[in-house]
């Protein structure tokens, strides 16, 4: 087994352990490079991910892949159309409780489990829940708190198929996808013509004894997760790296007419997890500064809050505002 790097303070110590969990998914799984960095990122950042796709493209197989590396306390939950509340957060317990003399009282209660207890959960196939076990949940995973009490999660992933394709299925609506910071969409290898890639995986399997391929390692550790939280607000961000964020913001707004009716660009989103997204990155690749280049991780926040021509543009959109500033 190899061992988790020594954490350090340092922000290369940061990025060899996360470049590692990078390795480890790159060892079971071809391609899918945005989707494997917004993963990282998102773990860097605390924050939540959502990924949709067809099925049979590895997405529950790579959220299953970063949870056993990441090595924290680890909830999975496969949703069908019958989920209910109480299933995701821990179990009902129903007591008999003697209230003073004659009377007996039906007690029931929950045994906290799920997601009020896991430092990292993955929530298979999230559409095809009902609608208002849902809404609770996401609740819980925007506030992070329940009853009150906070919750230790740092990181939920959630992967779903494109709604139109299944007949239990629901969209999640936007104000619920907007709880899931980072968003990316991927319909997988032979529909996006990597050729190179499905020959890959091809040989990958013809290789490979399928049922004991899989055998992931505890890469990362608790503590590497906080000290790389702790570093996170440190990195430094540049006001030219501000001016950026306006320049762009104020063209989507204003150029391209996004607002409320057809895109969700909230001031939480783009102003508070956007920067946080971005001091990741700059973590992740060994820095203690934003670069202008880093807007670049904007695209995995835009995928489902602006319409799809959009989004599908945002490559040419950070790289005109990076004229436009002049770097
Ligand atoms: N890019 C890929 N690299 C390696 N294996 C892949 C890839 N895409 C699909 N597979 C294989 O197909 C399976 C897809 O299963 P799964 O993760 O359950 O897909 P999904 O959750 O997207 O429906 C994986 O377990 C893996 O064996
Ligand atoms: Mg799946």
């Amino acid at each position: 087994m190899r061992p988790a790097l020594e954490s350090s303070s340092s922000t290369e110590g940061i990025a060899e352990n996360f470049n590692l969990l990078r390795r480890e998914l790159d060892r079971y799984v071809i391609g899918h490079e945005s989707l494997k960095e917004a993963l990282i990122l998102g773990l860097i950042a605390r924050e939540h991910i959502y990924i949709e796709g067809p099925p049979g493209i590895a997405k529950t197989m790579l959220a299953e892949l970063v949870s056993a590396s990441a090595n924290l306390d680890f909830y999975f939950y496969q949703f069908h159309r019958d989920t209910r509340l109480a299933e995701l957060i821990g179990d009902m317990v129903i007591q008999r409780e003697r209230d003073g003399e004659n009377t007996e009282l039906i007690v029931q209660s929950i045994r906290k489990g799920g997601v009020l207890t896991a430092e990292l959960c993955v929530l298979d196939d999230i559409s095809r829940s009902p609608g208002e076990a849902l809404n609770v949940l996401l609740r819980i995973l925007n506030e992070r708190r329940f009853m009150n009490e906070s919750i230790p999660l740092l990181t939920a992933i959630a992967t779903s198929n494109p709604t139109a394709d299944d007949y239990y299925n629901e969209p999640l609506d936007p104000a619920n996808l907007d709880r899931f910071t980072i968003q990316i969409r991927s319909d997988g290898l032979i529909q996006e013509n990597q050729w190179d890639k499905v020959k890959a995986v091809i040989d990958l399997y013809a290789d490979t004894q399928f049922s004991d391929r899989i055998e992931p390692e505890p890469i990362l550790n608790r503590e590497i997760f906080d000290t790389a939280y702790r570093e996170l607000h440190r990195v430094r961000v540049p006001e030219a790296v501000k001016r950026g964020l306006i320049d762009l913001l104020n063209r989507l707004v204003n150029q391209y007419k996004l607002d409320n009716t057809n895109s969700l660009i909230t001031d939480r989103a783009f102003l508070v997890k956007g920067i946080k997204v971005m001091k990741a990155k700059a973590l992740l690749e060994g820095r203690n500064t934003v670069v202008p280049e880093d807007l670049h991780i904007l695209a995995f926040m835009t995928t489902f809050r602006v319409p799809e021509e959009i989004h599908l543009n945002m490559g040419d959109l950070i790289v005109e505002t990076l004229r436009r500033i002049g770097e």
